[in-house]
Formats: structure tokens, sequence, C-alpha cells
């Protein structure tokens, strides 16, 4: 046999390529491709303005660690661990001879977290994971003897963990179970939450929850019914408003989704009662930061910091709110919506 006449290639079978089904993927693999992909593939997710799912990116990073000063051997709490993002920045400035306690309401994503802080090296004598409520922060550092701590951070609302898994039920644009719980152990799933709810009570937390501007027109359609997906929600909110442009009615859509959640985890509680405890937990000269995504949550904050320094609990409040950067915006859109506010404990 001669160069010339090579063998003929042994017959490898034609794959086909799977066919893509349109512009929107429903399926959750389809959607996030960079799934198990290299680095390269998540820089350019990143790149393009996006989260690789999976993960979260902390936002206002260094405006938050301007504000909280971490020292080497200082305590520090993260009341919102989430994906550990602001955790990894305020770690190594604890150290030599400090601790961060994590604490997260989520049984699926806190372990996670855990392990991945672990494997950065970051061991229990300097972090320890804690899955709570944030209001039950009193008992945590009480059980530890510990009388405040230096450093306290809560980064509110949901993560890009939880939104971006439709198997928990946050996700406007992915089909999934209509549930909402940031601790599926616990409490009722969205679907129940909204099949025993009247449409005056509806109303008045579209309202409160989301500053909705159709909330009389919604709460009658929505509630008391039966929904268990979260398309079938989304469809049928839709539906109430159908002369609404594709923008208003995804905004629409995001509002109610927003409001059901909220009720859903009581968020409102638990920020009310961890912003009453929040003094007591931070030394004096404490530092408090905290990041909020919605009007209702940053008039609590706002005015809670304000009252603490009317009646001499804090010495010092951010005098404005603080935003991410039009940068910062664009490099992570869900940044966009953020507010930091800060306060320092009276000596
Ligand atoms: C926005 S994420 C935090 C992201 C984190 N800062 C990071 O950089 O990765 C919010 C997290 O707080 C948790 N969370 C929300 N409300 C909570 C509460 N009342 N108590 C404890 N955890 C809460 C959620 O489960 C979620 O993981």
């Amino acid at each position: 046999m001669t160069e010339e006449n090579p063998p003929p290639p042994a017959a490898v079978p034609h794959k086909r390529r799977v066919r893509y089904r349109g512009k929107n993927p429903r399926r959750y693999e389809e959607k996030y491709k960079e799934h198990g992909r290299d680095p390269e593939t998540i820089a350019k997710v990143i790149a393009a303005g996006k989260t690789p799912v999976g993960t979260h990116r902390p936002i206002l990073v260094a405006e938050i660690l301007a504000a909280l000063a971490p020292q080497p051997g200082e305590l520090a709490v993260d009341a919102t661990l989430g994906y550990g993002g602001h955790a990894q920045e305020i770690l190594p400035r604890l150290l030599p001879g400090g601790h961060l306690l994590g604490l997260d309401q989520d049984p699926l994503e806190l372990p996670k977290t855990e392990a991945r802080l672990r494997a950065l090296g970051f061991d229990a004598s300097v972090f320890t994971a804690h899955r709570s409520n944030f209001a039950g922060l009193p008992q945590i550092l009480a059980a530890q003897n510990l009388s405040g701590a230096d450093v306290i951070l809560a980064d509110l609302g949901v993560s890009s963990m939880q939104i971006d898994d439709p198997a928990r039920g946050f996700s406007v644009k992915l089909n999934g179970p209509l549930d909402m719980r940031m601790n599926p152990q616990r409490g009722q799933s969205a679907a129940a939450w909204l099949e025993k709810i009247s449409a005056a009570a509806l109303g008045d937390l579209l309202v409160a929850n989301a500053d909705e501007p159709n909330a009389a027109h919604l709460a009658p359609a929505l509630a008391g019914k039966q929904f268990t997906t979260t398309l079938q929600l989304a469809n049928a909110i839709r539906a109430v408003l159908p002369r609404l442009g594709k923008e208003d009615a995804d905004a629409t859509v995001r509002r109610v989704f927003q409001t059901l959640r909220i009720a859903v985890n009581d968020e409102f509680s638990a920020l009310d009662t961890w912003l009453r405890f929040l003094p007591a937990c931070l030394k004096p000269g404490g530092r408090a930061a905290i990041l909020t995504f919605h009007s209702g949550e940053d008039r609590r904050v706002k005015k809670a910091f304000a009252n603490g320094l009317a009646d001499g609990t804090y010495a010092q409040i951010a005098e404005d709110v603080i935003r991410p950067t039009p940068a910062e915006q664009f490099s992570n859109p869900r940044s966009a919506p953020a507010k930091l506010r800060w306060a320092v404990r009276a000596k």
C-alpha cells in the first residue's frame, strides 16, 4: 500500500447536531450551557454581563469593604452568606486571629458554600457556617459566649444560585414548581400560599411588597387560585393585562413574583427583627452594612439607622445611599437595584 492510496477511513457514525428548538430554550441544561465548562467560557459569560449558573457575583464589594473596614483579629458576621462572595473578601482581612460567622437559611446552598470556602483554605478556626435565619443572630452569638461582632453584613434577598435553579421556583423565565422558599424545609410554598389568600389581602401585599400599580386588577384574578408552576402563574399574570407591552408585562410578572417571595419567606418580619437586634449584636464601635434591593427593604433600613443615630445608638450612619457605578451595573445587571447603607455603633 502506498501513500498515494491510503485506506478508506473507518466509517465514523455521523453525529447529528442537537436541533435548536427556538430562540428561548426552556430546558435548564440548554439555557445554561456553561455548566461544567472551562474558565474561558465562564469569563465570556461574565463579560457578556451575565452570571455563570451555580454562582453569585458579589455586589458593591469595594464599597462594603470600605464601610466595614474588617481588621486582623476581628469577629465578623456575614448574615446572608449566599455564595460566600463577600465573605471570601472579608475573611483574609480578618487574619491573623479573626473569625467569620456565616449565616444562611438555605439548607441546599449553605453546605456547598461551606465546602467552597473550606477549599479556599478557610478552616473552622477562621470560618464557621450556621444554618439560621439572621433574626436568630443574638442566640448564635450567645451560644458561643460572644458579646458582639466588630463587623456585620447583610445582603438581602435571594442569590443567583436560588434564582437560576428552576426547581426552587423563583425564576420568572424558567419553568419549575411554584415554591420560592429559601428554606424549603419550613413554611408553605408560594402555590399553597396563593391558594389560601383573599383578593383583598393579596391586593394590599402587591402594593406593600412591590408597589404594583395594577394590584386591583391582578389580585382578584390570582388570589385563591391553583397554580402549580411558575410558568402557569406568569401566563395568568400576562392574561390579566393583555394590553401591556412586553417590557411592562415582564416587569409586572417580576413584581408579582417579588410580592409572593417576600410573603412566603416572611422577609419584612425577619428584617424588622434583625434591625431591632442589630445594635445589640455589634460591639461598641462595630460597623454594619446592609444591601437592599427594593424600596420596602431600603425604607426600613433607612428609618432604623436614622432613629439609631437620633437616639445615640449609632455614632455615624451613611449620609446618602450608595449605589453601584454604571460600570458595575453594566457588567452585572443584577446589581442595578442595589442600595447600600452603613452604620457605626456608638462607643
Ligand atoms: C443576595 S444573597 C447573598 C450573596 C452573598 N453576599 C454573596 O456574595 O455570595 C442572599 C442570601 O441570603 C439568604 N437569606 C435571605 N434572607 C435571609 C434570612 N432572613 N436569614 C438568613 N439568610 C437569609 C438567602 O438564602 C441567600 O442565600
